[in-house]
């Protein structure tokens, strides 16, 4: 009799702690998941580009005094615009998107950094206070022309 209930007592700790498991590992999958992809840009048609409203010109935008949005198209093996000006003392929200592949863009020497997957739009906010040039780099492996793809933003005096 005893030895049935310990059974029973075991059985129903050994269920909770399956549960308690798969649902430690399913939590932690969503926060790497959102750790990796900044996707609160939303998404988009990513065969569709030139007939979304964002990126059917890709551009600089300005939407307040110091403020200005860049809608980014990177795809194999460029970045567009190219380069992607805006004044010094800018905050400067970048939307970036792909119509090909999944690439990086990463703007060299600062902690802008994000993976470029197609249907997504990537949303990164830059402070640039001095002028100058910085590089723009593709950072995740996206074909033959990998390497040779980067780009700029200049910031105006
Ligand atoms: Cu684009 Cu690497």
């Amino acid at each position: 009799m005893n030895i049935h209930s310990y059974e029973k007592i075991w059985l129903v700790v050994a269920i909770l702690l399956i549960v308690g498991f798969i649902s430690t590992v399913t939590y932690g999958a969503t926060a790497v998941g959102i750790d990796m992809v900044d996707d609160e840009g939303g998404t988009v048609n990513a065969s569709a580009l030139d007939e979304d409203p964002r990126f059917s010109e890709p551009r600089v935008e300005q939407v307040g005094d110091n403020e200005y949005e860049a809608y980014v198209i990177a795809q194999q093996y460029i970045f567009n615009p190219d380069p992607i000006r805006v004044p010094a003392n800018s905050t400067v929200t970048f939307f970036i998107t792909s119509p090909d592949v999944i690439h990086g863009f990463e703007i060299v020497g600062t902690n802008a950094n994000t993976m470029v997957i197609p249907g997504q739009v990537a949303k990164i906010t830059v402070n640039f206070n001095d002028p100058g040039e910085y590089g723009i780099v593709c950072h995740e492996y996206c074909g033959s022309g990998h390497h040779t793809m980067e780009g700029s933003v200049v910031v105006q005096p």
